[in-house]
């Protein structure tokens, strides 16, 4: 039996997994093992995220841990070594833009074993940043590079990528959204929280660019701090968050914000929960930026560019640097009731999965038990 190992280390990931998993289950005949790396270990960062996507527990997990980046990437990258050698895999599939993902691609390619890259051909253009590293690496080394907007397609081009490698096959975070949305919507968070529908802001930050900076951190939570006079923010806080607010001493000025609600980071259902109702968005997070742009709900995006510019182009997406004052200005402007209408990109319909389940059972000659549709 064909063999396919799916990798997932981060929080980002999981969600992307899920209805690919789901998909070559339900349609082919392909064997498949999912490893955790074990980049994030928190039950919030992690565990919660199985049971709310319905993918099975992982087969094997790294335990891997945090660490410098060479040292959590070296250590990823021996494990997984000896499960590939063990498992033979006939197809590794990594998403996303982790350091789970840079370590399993270099160990596939030098293993002489198929790489598919899901979420290929996105670029920041900004090489300080780790992520990007990340994705201009992989997308180098793999064999199927499977896209998830039209931008991603030039990208990849522009690099000399042979299009035969290129796929355009929708955005998979979207399938698990759509997915999920009726559940979500079944959860009492909004109550549980004391909010209303459309009266509150959710906000995330954890770029290392901004919250590793302590007076970028300070400026950008101190906008959160202005705008939860207006209405409250809802601010789940990502471990890198929590760990530099400590560091800066700055916890109990936000603790004691009035409508500043800090909360430990949510599981994907009850996250999905409250930015589906939000009335703006405030966030640094690559994936936030694609989810509120399927939902429709105002986004300002707290960081000088995007790898994502679908999200502004065609979506509910603005990006709107890292200077206080500009960010102020643009939240008040949304919650006055100014802010653009997005549309939803191309293929992200909710049957990403599907097509990439396809392609992989086509790719490795096996039959798909219904027709691509
Ligand atoms: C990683 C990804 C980033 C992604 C983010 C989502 C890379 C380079 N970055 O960033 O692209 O958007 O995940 O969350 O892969 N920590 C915990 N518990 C955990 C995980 C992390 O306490 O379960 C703490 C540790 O102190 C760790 C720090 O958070 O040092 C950062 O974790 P790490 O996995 O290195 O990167 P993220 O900032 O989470």
């Amino acid at each position: 039996m064909k063999k396919v190992i799916h990798i997932v280390g981060a929080r980002p990931n999981f969600m992307k997994v899920a209805p690919i998993h789901r998909a070559i289950k339900a349609r082919t005949s392909l064997g498949q093992l999912v490893i955790h790396t074990g980049q994030h270990y928190d039950a919030k960062m992690s565990d919660v995220f199985f049971a709310d996507l319905g993918l099975p527990p992982p087969e094997i997990h790294l335990g891997i841990g945090s660490g410098s980046h060479a040292e959590q990437t070296a250590k990823m990258m021996v494990e997984m070594e000896k499960v590939f050698l063990k498992e033979k895999p006939d197809l590794v599939s990594v998403v996303g833009d982790v350091n789970s993902t840079i370590a399993a691609a270099l160990v596939t390619s030098k293993l002489a074993i198929p790489l598919s890259h899901v979420e290929a051909g996105l670029r920041s253009f900004e090489r300080h940043q780790p992520e990007e590293i990340n994705r201009v690496v992989t997308d180098r080394l793999s064999d199927l590079l499977l896209t998830p907007s039209r931008d991603a397609d030039a990208n990849l081009l522009k690099e000399g990528i042979d299009p035969k490698h290129i796929h355009l096959v929708g955005n998979v975070m979207i399938d698990s959204l759509l997915s999920s949305k009726e559940k979500a919507d079944q959860l009492p968070t909004l109550k549980n929280l004391g909010l209303e529908p459309k009266g509150y802001v959710v906000a995330t930050l954890h770029r290392p660019s901004n919250v590793d900076n302590p007076k970028l951190l300070a400026g950008l939570l101190g906008v959160l701090m202005d705008v939860a006079k207006e209405l409250p923010v809802v601010f789940p806080v990502h471990p890198r968050t929590r760990k530099m607010i400590a560091e800066q001493g700055l916890g109990p000025k936000l603790e004691q914000t009035p409508g500043l609600k800090l909360v430990d980071p949510m599981g994907y259902l009850e996250f999905l929960s409250v930015t589906s109702q939000a009335k703006l968005v405030m966030t640094d997070s690559g994936g936030l930026q694609e989810e509120t742009t399927a939902l429709n709900v105002p986004c300002l995006t707290m960081r000088e560019q995007t790898e994502r510019p679908i999200t502004v182009e065609v979506g509910s997406n603005e990006v709107v640097g890292t200077d206080p004052a500009r960010i102020r200005e643009a939240a008040n402007r949304v919650l006055a009731g100014d802010f653009k209408k997005g549309r939803v990109p191309e293929l992200w319909d909710g049957r990403t999965g599907e097509r990439i389940a396809d392609l992989y059972a086509r790719f490795l000659g096996v039959e798909t038990k219904r027709a691509f549709g």
